[in-house]
């Protein structure tokens, strides 16, 4: 199949978080199955001096009938994966990808709407034709839009199928009506059952409706998509779907997550008998400055510093922690600078005890994630989460919220405890941080006085495997059905 694949992140060239990770992972799993895939992504400041190299191509993107703007597409490849990238430096050229370190821009529609249908045109002046074009999140939802009702007439793309992932429902870009006319979307569709909502624009929404195929990342986000309570205030749009919301499973990518051949971290292992791991911890105590002790339980996490992550609840269970346990705990995350602050404050209480990297910084991750006991996940939602996953092949126990994909990958210590041959982790479902802490104190009654046990759940979270080509397979499958049915028929 011919699979053009659009994101506004791709990891090894802009990564902000897990969306990442899976437009650079699924697509190479497609590609090593055979197919010919392409990726189109911005060409953004921040990777300049690669596309640069490219050789460019300009085209004419037509957004709307009086709104055309010429941008030049630069073929180039990561790895072995063609990659087109987007030059237009009015919308891409700027020191953030969707803001200023502040503020989001105020023109992103515009920007990811020249993305978006940038993709299409392009295909159209190669003479390429895709069998599905795959958006993801609202920064390429608008594809299948365009796909639908600029080209649906149109023979080029006549057995083209449009796919939407949604990696994060809860980010829909709401934005003011001022801005349909510029991205071509008829005024007759800014309508409640269209792309209005609330006396606004709202991108997502709009554009559930007309991808001939929605897709999330795994099947819990996916039962919780479709409810009042989890759809993110689009349930309905969910439910409607012409074919049901289908919900795969992110894989992980072993070459970049595998504690037996990892180049960031301190010692390699493949087993939990070798002393690898434990080295790892003692080399992530000195290098995070935190007391050298090796049997200190040392917990942490690693995530965007936003409401998602369930940040407010883990700030008060740290305090509690450090005041009343002894373990230690590891921090590494940006975004919100409230968030931050209080992060630094305890930092500044505990410096031996406590460490907050504020930043984003790749070989410390992967340092985090072999050096810890325990990594701490309690988020409100959770699409997917990739860390858990990471944090399953390295030995670092999760302790997750009972939601989304977190629920779909982590097997919960039992109460009774009987299931040891089969738990990998700890799991809470109040969203309080007394659950919270109730959960964390379980684990470190595990990890200081049933040792055997400890060790039970690390071999089995060894031992998961979440392969990238089961879920590319998941997907080959949802792209060979649309290809055999019609166009979603927008009403
Ligand atoms: P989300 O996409 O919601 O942020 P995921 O768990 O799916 O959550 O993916 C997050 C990805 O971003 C992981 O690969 C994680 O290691 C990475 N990441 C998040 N914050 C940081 C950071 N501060 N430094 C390095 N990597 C980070
Ligand atoms: C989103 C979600 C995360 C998911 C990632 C990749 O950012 O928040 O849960 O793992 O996308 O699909």
């Amino acid at each position: 199949m011919k699979l053009l694949f659009i994101a506004s992140e791709v990891d090894g060239l802009v990564k902000t978080g897990g969306l990442a990770d899976v437009a650079y992972a699924l697509p190479k799993a497609l590609q090593e199955m055979g197919h010919d895939v392409r990726i189109v992504m911005p060409a953004y400041r921040q990777i300049q001096d690669l596309w640069q190299e490219w050789p460019a191509q300009s085209l004419d993107c037509k957004l709307s009938f009086f709104n055309t703007v010429t941008v030049h597409c630069r073929r180039g490849s990561h790895e072995s994966l063609p990659v087109i990238a987007v030059e237009h430096p009015a919308s891409f050229d700027r020191p953030g990808i969707y803001d200023d370190g502040n503020f989001a821009y105020p023109d992103n529609a515009l920007r990811f709407g020249i993305l978006s249908k940038a993709a299409l045109d392009w295909c159209q002046q190669e003479g390429w034709v895709p069998d599905i074009v795959h958006g993801n999140d609202w920064q390429s939802a608008l594809t299948g839009f365009y796909l639908a009702e600029h080209f649906g007439q149109d023979p080029f793309f006549e057995k083209t199928r449009s796919v939407l992932s949604i990696h994060n429902g809860a980010y829909q870009m709401h934005c003011d009506a001022g801005w349909l006319a510029q991205l071509g979307i008829d005024q007759r569709f800014y309508r409640p059952a269209d792309f209005e909502d609330s006396g606004h624009l709202n991108l997502l929404k709009g554009s559930l409706g007309f991808a001939d195929g929605v897709t999330t990342v795994s099947p819990g986000y996916a039962s919780e998509l479709i409810t009042p309570m989890g759809g993110h205030g689009l349930d309905h749009k969910y439910r409607a779907l012409p074919e049901p919301l289908v919900g795969i499973l992110n894989g992980c990518d072993y070459d970049q997550w595998n504690p037996e051949t990892d180049p960031w971290i301190a010692a390699k292992y493949a087993t939990i008998e070798e002393d690898g791991k434990a080295k790892c911890k003692q080399s992530l105590q000195k290098e995070l400055n935190l007391e050298p002790n090796p049997d200190t339980p040392l917990l942490g996490s690693i995530c965007r510093l936003v409401d998602q992550k369930g940040i407010h609840l883990m700030i008060p269970v740290i305090l509690k922690l450090m005041q009343s346990h002894d373990c230690q705990f590891v921090m590494l995350g940006s975004g919100d600078e409230n968030l931050a602050n209080q992060l630094t404050y305890i930092q500044r209480q505990y410096p031996h005890r406590f460490h907050f990297f504020n930043g984003y910084d790749i070989g410390l991750s992967h340092r985090i994630e072999a050096g810890l006991d325990a990594f701490l996940m309690p988020s409100v939602f959770e699409p997917c989460g990739l860390n858990q996953i990471y944090s399953l092949r390295y030995g670092t126990l999760p302790l997750v919220r009972e939601v989304g994909g977190l629920q779909d990958t982590v097997v919960r210590l039992s109460q009774s405890q009987r299931n040891l041959k089969t738990a990998t982790g700890f799991m809470f479902q109040e969203l309080t941080e007394e659950a919270l802490l109730a959960e964390t104190e379980r684990l470190l009654d595990v990890y200081k006085n049933k040792p055997s046990q400890w060790r039970s759940m690390q071999h089995n979270a060894m031992q998961q495997r979440f392969s990238w080509k089961k879920s590319a397979t998941a997907y080959e499958r949802f792209y060979r059905r649309l290809l055999k049915s019609a166009p979603n028929q927008h009403p």
